[in-house]
């Protein structure tokens, strides 16, 4: 098992194997390994010669810095779990030093306004750290596929439209959502629920289920209508924010139209941890 915490050991390893020559597949992940990070890995690995993950807990996408402290941190046991997929994946887990060399100030982007909605009202300068950190990992590892999840769609938008404006020549793959038997989207926060939120939590997928059913034949005002109530009615949950969005500009649907294609995007805090999910509604 190869593990580099330094970019240049990594970026040696790879020329030294002639490991660049060949397709290169990257999974980039803050740690605290899930089924659905192990699920990125496997489709890295069917498509390319050589798989690389980073585990990395990115200080400058955190806008809460009680949120990046208790951020779960458990290289030993993610080793572990890479292993079982495969000996050859190669780890990338750098110190904050490694990847900024001195100045952990984000980057400042224009994303078209993808970064203006949900996520980006909601938690401030986050995607300006997610795409200072990815542009920066996709320096160091120079993939030739990189792979995310729908669990963050707005991020997976995000970094197409990095790679767009920044003409990288990587090609950016999405991936489903891994849930638990109980439908709760995996998270690596979910760690910190108790068993008891945990159960509770299978409310935040069956509602976006029924949102899908909703939305056949309710306006999307009168859905949010539907799930701002529903919320009310579970006070361990605090619904920060919830919106039917068009896919590709990720703008509010005000009115219907049938050519678009709609997604639900919900965030929820259950005591004081921070829970996101979404479901295609098309
Ligand atoms: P992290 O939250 O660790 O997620 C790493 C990747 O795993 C992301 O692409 C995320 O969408 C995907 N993922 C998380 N939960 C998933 C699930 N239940 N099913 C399928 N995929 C899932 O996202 C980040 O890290 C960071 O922002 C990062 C891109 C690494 C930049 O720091």
């Amino acid at each position: 098992m190869h593990i580099f915490s330094k970019k240049a050991d990594l970026i040696n390893h790879l020329k030294e194997n002639n490991l660049d020559k060949s397709t290169v597949g990257f999974v980039p992940t803050m740690g605290a390994l899930h089924a659905g990070h192990l699920s990125l890995l496997k489709k890295s690995i069917e498509n390319n010669a050589t798989t690389v993950i980073s585990i990395f807990v990115n200080p400058t996408q955190f806008n809460n810095p009680e949120d990046l402290k208790k951020y779960p941190r458990t290289l030993e046991s993610d080793v572990e779990k890479i292993k079982t997929i495969s000996e050859k994946i190669l780890i990338y887990a750098p110190t904050v030093e490694d990847i900024y060399d001195g100045n952990t100030k984000s980057q400042h982007y224009n994303f078209d306004g993808l970064e203006n909605q949900m996520e980006g009202k909601f938690r401030p300068g986050h995607f300006d750290g997610v795409g200072t950190v990815v542009k920066r990992l996709f320096e160091i590892v120079n993939p030739s596929n990189a792979y995310f999840g729908e669990k963050d769609f707005q991020q997976l938008q995000i970094v197409k439209k990095l790679v767009e404006k920044e003409k990288l020549s990587v090609t950016i793959i999405g991936c489903p959502i891994f849930r638990e038997q109980n439908g709760l989207a995996m998270s690596s926060r979910n760690e910190r629920l108790s068993e008891n939120e945990k159960k509770e939590a299978s409310i935040i997928f069956k509602t976006l289920n029924e949102v899908k059913h909703l939305f056949g034949t309710k306006s999307a005002k009168e859905v949010a209508e539907y799930v701002t109530k529903t919320f009310l009615n579970h006070p361990i949950f605090e619904l920060e924010y919830f919106e039917i969005a068009d896919e590709a500009s990720l703008l509010t649907c005000k009115r219907k139209n049938k050519k678009k294609k709609y997604r639900a995007f919900i965030a929820v805090f259950v005591n004081k941890i921070r829970l996101i999910d979404t479901i295609s509604l098309n």
